[in-house]
């Protein structure tokens, strides 16, 4: 092993840095995050300002282009993401392959990549052009894929899109119209979806942004590219946490048997992590997390169900952790998964769904990074060393002398 290691020694600089905890792997000018301040800009616009005053569609815009859209520009956007909802009837049948009971991010992994196959006169990523395209059809119709994943999961017809609805209000009517009675979208419930879309629009390098980053540079078409960042964040330590997190508010069950599960989370014998705590940037309040906070009970207190068990656990939990000398040292705080779960679950969401939604969200963040990283005159295949620590050279034993 050492003379491995004197032999990368000879090529020069290099560094060693397992979960890139201090090597930036692109420069970007889309999002900004200062996790020991607890603050977060999409393209210097503070997260609070935009969830307060701005909506998805505009967030997609600012990310996508850079700036805020003009009234005009902001139509003519609008239209066109509204033009690209529906998605090709034959998709019907690539999800009619899936067991019924397949998790629906398993199948979003599956029918995202198949976009490629279904709209492979837009994966030439040397045309501005088609890569305009791929990208208002990805933020268009990975929402209506979505819903369907989730029809399917139930058994229930697909719905397909109204353009006169905005695009979370569509959204939430693919999800939960049925033939027989159209879902009356509830203006404040949109607001909400719409909110929850727009905090989890971008965040810069995290695993599946730099996912889709890696794969793109190889010149992978953009519709592989969103797949493996969608794969990615399915895992629970990102965006899996929340499915997740929702689960283990429903385990405590009520706020006495909170402490229990607290020792555990300090229990280094014990794999219990606290889910929706900690962060591996934010080591302060993840801005988002105050924002979604505030959201759920105020979601919970239109739908008449403040006294919700898993919202009150939820508080509780917050508040023993925040005082606990345990997430102090570690600077542990609730992330935006924390609070998101339960206002889903008020919504109706299945916890199964949560993830996918999650990734509806995140398509625009995705795809802004993959357009600056293939814009970048700069730009090189991912290709991370390694420190070899396995065998030396050695010669081959037939298997009959081993
Ligand atoms: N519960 C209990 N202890 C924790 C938690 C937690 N949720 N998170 C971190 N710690 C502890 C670790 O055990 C470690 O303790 P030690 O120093 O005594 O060994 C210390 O805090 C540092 O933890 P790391 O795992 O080194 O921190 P890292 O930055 O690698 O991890 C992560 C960040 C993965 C988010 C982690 O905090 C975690 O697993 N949280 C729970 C899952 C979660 O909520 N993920 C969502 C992230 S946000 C998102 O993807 C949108």
């Amino acid at each position: 092993v050492m003379d491995i290691r004197s032999l990368y020694a000879k090529t020069g600089l290099f560094t060693y840095d397992p979960g890139f905890t201090s090597t930036a792997a692109c420069d970007s000018a889309i999002t900004f995050i200062d996790g020991d301040k607890g603050e977060l800009l999409y393209r210097g616009y503070p997260i609070e300002q935009l969830a307060d005053k701005s909506n998805y569609l505009e967030v997609c815009y600012l990310l996508l282009y850079g700036e805020l859209p003009t009234p005009a520009q902001f139509k003519e956007f609008e239209q066109l993401v509204t033009r690209h909802t529906m998605v090709h009837e034959q998709m019907h049948y690539f999800f009619r392959g899936f067991r019924r009971d397949a998790h629906p991010m398993a199948v979003m992994t599956g029918v995202v990549g198949a976009m490629a196959a279904f709209y492979h006169d837009s994966t030439d990523i040397n045309d501005p052009q088609q890569r305009e395209i791929a990208s208002i059809r990805m933020i268009a119709k990975i929402p209506t894929l979505a819903a369907m994943a989730y029809k399917y999961s139930i058994g229930q017809p697909f719905v397909y899109p109204r353009n006169d609805l905005d695009y979370a209000a569509n959204f939430l009517h693919m999800c939960f119209s049925v033939p027989a009675e159209e879902y009356k979208v509830d203006p404040k419930i949109a607001r909400a979806m719409d909110l929850i879309f727009t905090l989890h629009a971008d965040h810069e390098q995290n695993a599946s942004t730099s996912t889709v980053r890696l794969s793109g540079s190889s010149d992978a078409n953009p519709f592989a590219c969103i797949a493996a960042g969608v794969a990615c964040l399915w895992g629970p330590a990102h965006g899996g946490a929340n499915e997740a997190c929702l689960n283990m508010l429903r385990q405590i069950g009520t706020v006495d048997r909170i402490p229990e599960f607290i020792a555990r989370a300090k229990d280094k014998n014990d794999p219990f992590r606290l889910m929706g705590f900690g962060h591996r940037v934010y080591k302060n309040f993840d801005p988002r997390a105050k924002v979604m906070q505030a959201t759920a009970k105020e979601v919970l207190s239109i739908l008449g169900v403040e006294n919700n068990p898993t919202l009150q656990v939820a508080q509780e939990l917050e508040r023993i952790a925040l005082e606990d000398q345990y997430f102090i040292d570690r600077k542990l705080y609730p992330n935006v998964d924390f609070y998101s779960g339960v206002i889903l679950d008020a919504i109706g969401f299945p916890t199964s769904m949560f993830t996918v939604l999650f990734a509806v969200a995140r398509t625009v963040g995705w795809i802004s990074q993959w357009k600056e990283m293939i814009g970048d005159p700069q730009k090189k295949i991912g290709r991370p060393r390694q420190l070899y620590n396995g065998a030396t050279a050695r010669d081959y034993q037939p298997i009959t002398q081993r």
